[in-house]
């Protein structure tokens, strides 16, 4: 089984972009990571990286489409944003779950908002690179 794990705008600069909030591994980090625990987990990732919000919503399509078992999505700011994201996420079957590095609810009032959060299955958030692994262990169990 295969695992997406589609991130938004500005998670390209990750490990250079605010690191006291983001932390200072890079998206190659944590693909390398989650990768080797997936392997062990019998899954293969499939990890990539977008600005343009229509390339979010027309993966989450694919992910359907190709009968992936769950989503991991990092949407960044579009995640405060997206109408489109949250009706993509409603418009297809396969499990969503929203992750974060950052504890949004912990931040400026702009961020406490989720669309997607509103549409996914569950969320994991607030533990750095460690979300995206959390999140790998339960779409493992689902
Ligand atoms: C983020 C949180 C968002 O509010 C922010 O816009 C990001 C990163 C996170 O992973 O903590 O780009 O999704």
């Amino acid at each position: 089984d295969t695992i997406y794990v589609l991130n938004g705008p500005n998670l390209n600069l990750l490990g250079l972009r605010e690191p006291e909030i983001y932390g200072s591994d890079t998206l190659d980090d944590i693909a390398g990571r989650l990768e080797d625990r997936a392997k062990e987990l019998d899954l293969e990732i499939d990890l990539r990286q977008s600005n343009h919000e229509g390339h979010l919503v027309d993966w989450l399509h694919e992910a359907q489409a190709r009968g992936v078992k769950a989503v991991l999505l990092n949407a960044g700011a579009f995640t405060h944003t997206s109408l489109a994201l949250y009706d993509a996420i409603r418009s297809i079957r396969t499990p969503v779950l929203e992750v974060h590095l950052s504890n949004p609810l912990a931040r400026e009032e702009f961020r406490h908002h989720s669309y997607v959060g509103m549409a996914a299955k569950g969320t994991i958030s607030g533990f750095g690179a460690l979300s995206y692994m959390l999140a790998l262990e339960a779409a493992a169990l689902l």
